[in-house]
């Protein structure tokens, strides 16, 4: 299954309808242009201050596998299991200090809105994302020497939409299940908190 839409109330971009988080990639390295158009499309996301708090680590298991699977070890065991395949991990990290050394408030948020300019490249390119905050964020740290104020965010599987029937059955019922989200008048309010939108 490489496209799952979501069942939106209003119509809305399809790059924003289409992209969604699948368990099952194929065994197929990622092309390095297309890696460099997805971390470029981060780049260019808005910042406070044009501080750009985020930093990003590859991990490209048809580069350097070993380094591939010392990023892959760090992963939560329930995340490991549909990762086996993945040829893609990228360590999402946030900067909390400003140079000045004083707490940048909004670094998670615009890392947050670099990785969806990420994750959003990646569908237009046709790439499967899934997003995981499932991970050993201390082994990660140690292994990788990721300085003290840079935040561990997440880790994002990267690569082609693979053949959901070779997942376990577990998998393959997460895969199928309708993607659903709290409804808008629950999510937008209006004028106070709690008067829904419209
Ligand atoms: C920051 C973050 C952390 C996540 N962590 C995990 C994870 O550890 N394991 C996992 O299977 N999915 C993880 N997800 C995927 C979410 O479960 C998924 O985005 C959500 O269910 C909505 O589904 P959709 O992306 O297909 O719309 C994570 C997503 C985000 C944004």
């Amino acid at each position: 299954m490489s496209a799952k839409p979501a069942p939106t109330d209003v119509d809305i971009h399809e790059l924003i309808a289409g992209r969604w988080s699948p368990r099952a990639f194929a065994d197929k390295p990622v092309d390095r242009a297309h890696l460099r158009r997805l971390l470029e499309a981060a780049r260019w996301a808005p910042s406070s201050n044009n501080l750009q708090p985020w930093r990003f680590i590859v991990f490209d298991r048809h580069r350097d596998e070993a380094v591939f699977l010392r990023a892959f070890e760090t992963l939560a065991p329930s995340n490991q299991n549909w990762n086996a395949t993945v040829p893609v991990l990228i360590c999402v990290t946030a900067s909390t200090l400003t140079p000045k050394g004083e707490p940048n408030r909004t670094a998670t948020y615009d890392t947050g809105a670099a990785a969806m300019a990420l994750v959003l490249q990646a569908h237009a390119t046709g790439l499967a994302t899934h997003q995981m905050g499932g991970f050993d964020r201390d082994a990660f740290r140690a292994a990788f020497s990721v300085p003290e104020d840079a935040q561990l965010i997440a880790m994002i599987a990267i690569g082609h939409h693979g053949d959901a029937s070779l997942l376990d059955e577990a998998l393959r019922e997460r895969e199928a299940a309708p993607r659903a989200r709290r409804a808008l008048g629950e999510t937008a309010f209006e004028g106070a908190w709690g008067t829904a939108f419209d």
